[in-house]
Order: C-alpha cells, then structure tokens, then sequence
C-alpha cells in the first residue's frame, strides 16, 4: 500500500458552516434563505463571471464566521487589498444545478489535476476491475456523485474487450445530469455494441447513517451490487461516515471503488463554488478530510484501503497550461488525493 510520505494534521470532520445547510442538504429542501457575506481573501481580485474557484484561497468569514481551520496556511504575504467579493451559500444541490451549466468550461483547477492524474489511475484501475471479474458474465460500474459525467464518459469509452458492462451514473443535480446526457447519448448507440450500457439517475445518494429514515433513497436501494464505483470529487460535500456507508452498501464483497477528493491542504483554505455571471461566489456545503481520516473512515465501514495518491500543483502545472494563473498559488501545496479501496469479502 502506498501511504503518504508526510504525516497529516487529523482535524475534526466538521462541516464548512453551520448544520441548518446540513439538514437542508440531507432532506433536499430547497434554500429558504439565502446567506451573503463577503469574501475579503486576497486572491480573487479579479475574478470573473462565470468562474470556478474551487481553488482559490479562504473567505475569511463564512456564514459570517471565521473558518479558522481554513486559514492556517497559503497566506499571500504580498498581497493588494482587494474589493470584496459578495459570497452566496446555498444548498450544494442548488449550488450544482446552477454549476451546471459552465461546469466543464470554467478553468477549474481540481478539475483539472483530477483529469492529469486519473490519465493513469483511472486506467489502472479499470484494468484491476477488468482482470478480477473475467469471470464475471456482466460488470456493473457505477459512478456515485457523476456530476457532468466528466469521468462516467471515461467509463463508457474504456475498452472493457467487448464484455458486457453497465455504467450508471447517480447525481443529485439535475441541471448536472441533463449536461451528462448530452455528452453520453451520442456515445449510446456505438456503446451498446461494443456492449456497454449507460444510464444517469437522479437521487441524493447520501442518506445520513444516524437517520436513514429522512432519505431511503429509492435509486440506490434498488441497484444490484456494484463491481466497481468511481466518485470524483464527491466526497467533500459529504459527511464521512455517510458517504462510506452508502459506498460499502453499494459494493459487492470484493468490489473496489476509486475515490478522489479535495486535499486537505488545500481544503483548510479554499471549497468548492463558482462565480457567477452577477459575479457572485456561489458555494454549498463542504468538508475538510485529511487522508488519514478519509482511510479509518473507511476501514470503520468495511473497506480496506489499496493505495493512496497524494498531488501536489506543480509549477509545469500552471506553465504548461494544464491549470491557469491562478494555479501559481497553490505551487507545492497538495491539492488531492486519490484512493482505491476494496470491500472486505
Ligand atoms: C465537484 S462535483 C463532481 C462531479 C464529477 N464527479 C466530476 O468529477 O466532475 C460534485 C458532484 O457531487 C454531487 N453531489 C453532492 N452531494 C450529493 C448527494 N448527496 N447525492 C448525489 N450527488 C451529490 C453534486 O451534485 C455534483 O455533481
């Protein structure tokens, strides 16, 4: 197993801001108020319309709090005073379907990273799954939290050797799910001939463990066990304890899942949120997981960790345009991770 090199700080799983967006997150009730306040971090000066800022530095007040746990590092030294930038919080639900529309097109950097790492990863993986279920007459690959189907496409385009594998996506983001439509439905017809199969659901897939009655999440319970689950930058909008218990039912004993996620350094400072066209910061829920946390975790619901990847931003990151400028920053900060587990048999 590969375990980071560094030791991280443990903090405490706490969510960004306050449990009433917790509530309204779990039960999917629409924002009945909407908080701004204003974001005096001194990186976004010049944020555009219509960008995301998944990696940009703290607000210094959420909800009209100091995030302390937010702050403890990537201080710019040098930096101008900066206009504020009005910050919106809303239900992460409500966050994506507005997200949505400028989600694969807005520069985002964790995006980004994500899609250079699971160029290997991604591929490694499906290998592994591919070789322990040659015996299998059917795969069942999911992709929890599918967003766009930024990497649902990957899934369908693999080359699973013409084995028959179905590949569902589940997001509870419609205005998400009708991007990752367009983008899966031209591929549908070739699919199914190569056989593979597609499909996108819309559900909360995070029913709370201590409460399961407030989301029976109908959409999950009727799936047939999964071979393999991916769940991209999912993670951080979910408590921990929840999002490993819906993993660990989903999978079939033996069944692994890849799982990548903000970094922790970079989680302390800066959440996922884009701005939009009224040049507002438009943020939902998140949470702050170190890698540590993140593997007991998920020991504590049934999944054994295989390997752990930890990616910091490089500066050939930003100079050879992988990320832009804003991506200077965040040079020697680690800005994900990704895991591979394995459900205990
Ligand atoms: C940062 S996006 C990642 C999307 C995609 N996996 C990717 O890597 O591009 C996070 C996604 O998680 C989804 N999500 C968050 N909480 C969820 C929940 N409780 N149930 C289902 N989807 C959820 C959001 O709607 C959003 O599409």
């Amino acid at each position: 197993m590969q375990m980071p090199s560094q030791p991280t700080a443990i903090y405490n799983q706490q969510p960004i801001f306050h449990s009433a967006f917790e509530s309204t997150i779990i039960n999917m009730t629409q924002p009945t108020s909407i908080d701004m306040t204003f974001d005096t971090s001194l990186v976004d000066v010049n944020a555009a319309a219509n960008t995301s800022f998944s990696t940009t530095e703290s607000d210094s007040t959420v909800d009209g709090q100091q995030t302390s746990k937010r702050t403890q590092n990537l201080q710019p030294t040098t930096a101008p005073q900066k206009p504020s930038t009005p910050v919106q919080h809303i239900p992460t639900q409500a966050a994506y379907d507005q997200w949505a529309a400028i989600y694969d097109t807005d520069g985002n950097m964790l995006q980004a990273i994500d899609d250079l790492e699971l160029q290997t990863l991604l591929p490694d993986f499906l290998s592994q799954v591919k070789s322990s279920s040659a015996t299998e007459q059917e795969l069942r690959v999911l992709d929890l939290g599918c967003g766009t189907g930024r990497n649902t496409e990957k899934l369908v385009r693999y080359d699973w050797n013409g084995k028959s594998v179905e590949v569902t996506g589940l997001d509870f983001s419609q205005g998400m799910l009708d991007v990752a439509a367009k983008k899966l439905s031209p591929l549908l017809k070739e699919n199914d001939q190569q056989g593979v199969r597609s499909r996108l659901e819309c559900c909360d897939c995070f029913p709370t463990v201590d409460n399961p009655s407030v989301s029976p999440l109908p959409a999950v319970s009727n799936l047939r066990p999964i071979h393999a689950v991916t769940s991209t930058l999912v993670l951080e909008h979910i408590p921990l304890k929840d999002y490993f218990a819906t993993l660990a039912a989903l999978l079939l004993p033996g069944g692994t899942a890849l799982v990548t996620n903000m970094h922790a350094d970079m989680g302390r400072v800066s959440q996922a949120g884009f701005v939009n066209a009224d040049g507002v910061k438009v943020r939902g829920s998140s949470y702050v997981y170190t890698v540590e946390e993140t593997a007991a975790a998920a020991k504590a619901a049934g999944l054994n960790v295989v390997s752990v990847n930890e990616r910091e931003m490089r500066k050939e990151d930003v100079e050879g345009s992988a990320v832009g400028e804003r991506g200077w920053k965040w040079v020697g900060t680690k800005v994900w991770f990704g895991m591979v587990f394995r459900k205990t048999s």
